[in-house]
Formats: structure tokens, sequence, C-alpha cells
């Protein structure tokens, strides 16, 4: 044995004095608090998710509280987080601990794994904080931290090697005090063993790292697989009457599932042909990209202003007060659209 700590003892002596602490989330074993926060925290910055915790905790006290809100309701207020099928499966998941655990979360990582939207390192993650199991996990940011500090060359696009880097990781784990552990990998990929740029200098791991003895960080974790992008194009439809917009709620499958936006076409000239024929008077917006996971989709807004008094439109939806409409589950580029 060599006379230098070993990993999980550099991450544990780094995260207790450069890691995040006094966090809202932190310093309690309550697994729906804690539940939330890692779901919150999968794709949004800490930054971000401070506001959006606190308002959702004060709205939802409860998974009981959650579970019986209207899904309108939690969209509402995950609105502009994004990802909002993190949104559906928070709700999915309440309503299956209340339906089918008796309102209490399972007390193991295995048991936590089973419920809608907890994948297999955020179960890990909730089991580590709140029952201190010896559990690993294996997010973007601890695989680009471990897959460097290793040098791990496999392919991390096939399954394979997944599972390899999954074995290698449960071997790092530390006898004791694993929850500090688990926070100090995911504290040192978003804050040290960034994707580009890393901070190599301040890291704990960096005297044996072996992708930093390569000289080259940037060139793991390897993953050949990459996102196939599409596009697509649509007109949008802007209709106001007086200080009211006409949404539709989109499908429960898809992009944007079950939030509230407006009207879509082909393009914006299938909008300006079809209001052609209503009383009122309208223009085009510039268009714009919408970037999403899988797809840059264009946008085409066209304006309608009908007047008072006009019929609302043979379309599906309803009318909202701009006001009510900006407490509904909005995408992010429709809320600019209207606000
Ligand atoms: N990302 C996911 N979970 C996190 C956590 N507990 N702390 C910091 N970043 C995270």
């Amino acid at each position: 044995m060599s006379g230098a700590p070993d990993l999980a003892t550099r991450v544990i002596a780094w995260q207790r004095q450069h890691g995040r602490q006094g966090l809202p989330w932190q310093g309690n074993r309550d697994p729906y608090r804690v539940w939330l926060s890692e779901v919150m925290l999968q794709q949004t910055q800490v930054s971000t998710v401070l506001d959006y915790y606190a308002r959702f905790l004060a709205r939802f006290p409860d998974v009981a509280a959650l579970a019986a809100a209207p899904l309108d309701d939690v969209l509402g207020l995950w609105s502009g987080l994004g990802y909002y099928s993190r949104a559906r499966n928070l709700h999915r998941c309440a309503q299956a601990v209340v339906a089918e655990h008796g309102g209490s979360f399972p007390s193991s990582a295995a048991g936590l794994a089973t419920l809608p939207g907890i994948g297999r390192s955020t179960a890990a993650a909730i089991a580590a904080f709140c029952f201190g199991e010896r559990v690993a996990i294996l997010d973007g940011n601890v695989k680009r931290v471990l897959g460097r500090a290793l040098g791990f060359s496999g392919d991390l696009a096939e399954q394979r090697q997944e599972r390899a880097l999954w074995q290698l990781a449960e071997g790092l784990l530390p006898a004791q005090g694993v929850a500090v552990y688990t926070q100090g990998l995911m504290d040192l990929g978003a804050t040290v063993c960034l994707q580009r740029r890393p901070q190599c200098d301040n890291c704990p791991l960096r005297s044996d790292c072996v992708a930093l003895a390569q000289g080259r960080p940037e060139a793991y974790p390897v993953k050949t697989r990459k996102l196939k992008r599409g596009r697509r194009h649509n007109g949008l439809l802007c209709l106001w009457q007086g200080d009211s917009v006409w949404l539709q709620q989109r499908p429960g499958t898809g992009v944007w599932a079950s939030l509230w936006s407006l009207p879509e076409a082909a393009d914006a000239q299938a909008w300006e042909d079809q209001c052609a024929g209503w009383p009122g008077e309208g223009e085009r917006l510039p268009p714009f990209v919408h970037v999403l996971t899988h797809l840059d989709w264009t946008l085409e807004p066209f304006v309608w202003r009908l007047p008072a008094g006009a019929a609302a439109p043979a379309l599906p939806g309803r009318w909202f007060t701009r006001e009510t409409a900006l407490q509904m589950g909005l995408p992010a580029p429709i809320r600019k659209l209207i606000s």
C-alpha cells in the first residue's frame, strides 16, 4: 500500500474544506427534500435551483401535498427550469410513493430506483444522503471525474463499458462517510473537474489523475455516439383579444408535453392565411431558433389581434389573461413572447 491517501479519503477531505456547504437541501435526511433537490439539480445549476426549491417546498411541503396537486400546478411552479419530463415524473413519483408505499419513500437505493423518474444514480445519491447507504453514484459529472482520475478509456456509448465504470465506482467507495464522499464527487464535477478547462490546480486528485498525467484531461470520458440533432420549423399564433391570449395545452408526450403553449401550424404563412378570414389585424414577428436536446426548432410567430366582441376562434384551447397565462407551465420562449 502506498503512503498517499486513497481517492475517497482525498475527496472527503476536499469536500469538507472546499465543497458546497449549507445549501437548503443539505443537512437533512428527509428523502422528500433530498429527492426534490436531486431532481432539480440534474440539469440545472445550484444558483438557479435555490429559488425554485424554496417556492416548491412552500407550496408542496411534503410528498402527499405534491401527489394531491393538479399536474398544471406542478408544471406552473417548474416553469422556466426546463426539461419538463422531470416535473411530470416528479408528480408521478409522488403519486406512486403515496399509492404504493404508504406515503414514505423506500429506504434503499434499489427500492428508490423502482420509482418513476429515479434512475440508478439519483437513487444512490438519495440513499447515500438520507440513509448512509454505501452505494455508488455515476451521473454525467461523476463519469467525468472518475473517467479522468482513472484514465478510463472505454467508450461509454457501449453498455459494457458503462457497466465496467459502475463497477470501478463501487470499488472506490469509502468504508465510512459515503454521504460526504458522494457530495464531494458531485461538487468536484460541478466546480473543478469541468468539461472544458478543468481547474486541475485546485483538484485533490491531481497527483495521480491519469488523464492529467497524460496532459489531456479533456479527452475523457470517451463517448463516441454523438447525439443526432434534428431540425423543425413551425408557425406560432399569438392570438390576442385585449389583454387575453389564446393558449392550448400540448399533448402529454413529445416536446413541451402537457405545457400550455401557442397554437402551432406548419409555418407563419399558414396562420397568416387562416387569419385573413378573421376580423382584426396582425403582423409577423422575427423567427427564432429554440434549441432542444434533440432538435433545433425554428419558430415563426404570427401575431393577430381580434377586436373586442369578436367571436373566439374555432381552435382548441381557451383565453387566458396575460397575468393568469404567466402563472401556467409555459415553455420559456412562449413565456417571453407573451410577456
Ligand atoms: N447535482 C446533482 N446533485 C447534486 C448535489 N447534491 N450537489 C451538487 N450538484 C448536484
